[in-house]
């Protein structure tokens, strides 16, 4: 019987090491290894199900460049985040957070699919379940198989036999590989099963998509060298008391990584949301005090989003600041800045952001909307529903422009707001695009409480 054998494996960058060691020599973590059993890793070497193509130097102008073929996954979001549809032979990884809703999305790509093999495999549920919830979903037309394994080697026979266009696995935590002893779930096994699987979707030109778990720090569980692996990181999140879920993407080898998905939850699936301003603006009855719309762009596409400030007398000694879907740290920058050029004393006050959606937004242009929230706020008086807001707010006041602001005027004009106020700097590109809607150029913080509440 073959000796046991363990190694050491690091849990951030899975490198190996045979002994245990405080401070992981590659990525520096501390105290990140963790111990495994690796039995009959070199048996595995053996039993190669593919065979390698001989490989030779070539000269890169000899390279045929060729364009990748796109497969159009019949889901806008979904192929507008992935660069314009999904690329043969490429590995996606979709991380998020448990009920989310990586499964639901994954099912109901298989289940839309056309004139294509997909093999949904799953390790998670039952396949009377996935059942169900393809029922749920509205059967789909197509050549969906279901499979329920989470051996490699079977998975791979199977996947052999039935010559699928696409793979889908759910999820990669749930597979093993014979090659190894260590348990699913864990580094090795990981390391291990994802390779393979990378290594089938390369040679057999077969897109795969892996669902994979995250943790509860937000880092999708496994090691860092998972996301190195694959060619594409997707991630899917989203605020669980909102219905609405951004898919994101972290890592894309063959596309942008500012681009987004909007979807929205509902009792029958994923629906994609295709113009994400219209469900980010609540329709007021009357203006309410403390509400802006920042014209924001989110990848390509220009987003109005609805920012909502609380001011109020602090109850205790220290002021409290919160913000959801927005960076608490910048928050407290806009403030200070407010505090001293505008002379608004807001040190001894609670402030509360609120982004409309559960979104999060990270454009810099949103900046000005929410100095004008916050100020709005705290002297109780509302600024128009009809006028909205693009800047970025800088350290000594000043109202910096933003990038493609010709887009942001169309879009605010598009949805009937009769006001844009933007930075001086970007005037001339604003007027450009503007047909009716009014344009508001401030280059001073001081400017625009002026202009708002005269
Ligand atoms: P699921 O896709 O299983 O999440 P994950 O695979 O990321 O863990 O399901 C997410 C949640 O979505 C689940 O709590 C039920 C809900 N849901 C709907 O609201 N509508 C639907 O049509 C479906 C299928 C699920
Ligand atoms: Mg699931």
């Amino acid at each position: 019987m073959a000796k046991t054998k363990t190694a050491f494996f690091c849990s951030n960058c899975g490198s190996q090491s045979p002994k245990w060691i405080g401070k992981c020599p590659s990525c520096g973590e501390w105290n990140t290894y963790i111990e495994e059993v690796i039995q009959r890793e070199a048996a595995g070497a053996g039993n190669q199900v593919f065979i390698r193509r001989a490989s030779t130097p070539t000269l890169i102008t000899e390279i045929n460049s060729g364009t990748e073929i796109r497969i159009d996954t019949h889901n806008q979001e979904l192929n507008r985040v992935l660069g314009g549809g999904l690329v043969a032979g490429s590995v996606v990884l979709v991380g998020g957070e448990p009920g989310i809703g990586k499964s639901t999305l994954m099912l109901q790509v298989a289940l839309s699919m056309r004139n294509l093999k997909v093999l949904y495999i799953s390790g998670e549920e039952s396949e009377q379940q996935i059942r169900m919830r393809a029922e749920r979903l509205g059967m789909g037309q197509n050549e969906c198989y279901i499979l329920t394994e989470t051996s490699t080697g079977e998975i791979l026979k199977h996947i052999g036999a039935l010559t699928p266009g696409i793979v889908i696995i759910d999820s990669i935590q749930t597979l093993t590989s014979e090659n190894i002893d260590a348990s699913a779930g864990s580094i090795s096994q990981i390391r291990e099963t994802a390779s393979e699987m990378q290594r089938f979707a390369k040679t057999a030109n077969v897109p795969v998509f892996l669902i994979g778990h995250i943790t509860k720090e937000g880092t999708l569980a496994g090691p860092k060298l998972l996301e190195h692996m694959v060619d594409t990181v997707l991630q899917f999140e989203g605020d669980r008391n909102y219905g609405y879920r951004i898919l994101r993407s972290v890592k894309n080898r063959f596309g942008s990584t500012s681009e987004l998905g909007i979807y929205e939850m509902q009792g029958n699936g994923l629906r994609e949301v295709t113009n994400p301003s219209e469900i980010l603006i609540t329709q007021h009855e009357e203006p309410v005090s403390g509400t802006t719309v920042a014209a924001t762009i989110e990848g390509l596409r220009p987003m109005l989003i609805e920012t909502q400030a609380l001011v109020s007398t602090a109850a205790y000694g220290t002021p409290q600041r919160s913000c959801t879907g927005f960076d608490v740290r910048r928050l407290n920058m806009l403030l200070a800045v407010l505090e001293k050029r505008s002379g608004f004393k807001l040190g001894a006050k609670d402030v509360f952001l609120n982004i409309a959606g559960g979104l999060r937004v990270d454009d810099p242009a949103t900046d000005l909307a929410v100095v004008s929230a916050v100020l709005s706020s705290s002297i109780d008086i509302p600024v128009s529903s009809k006028t909205c807001f693009a800047g970025e707010v800088g350290l000594s006041g000043e109202i910096r422009p933003v990038t493609r602001v010709e887009q942001r005027v169309s879009e605010a004009e598009k949805l009937g707001f009769e006001t844009i106020m933007i930075s001086k700097l970007n005037l001339k590109a604003a007027k450009s695009a503007a047909r009716s809607i009014k344009i508001q150029p401030v280059s001073k913080v001081e400017e625009v409480f002026r202009f708002l509440f005269g």
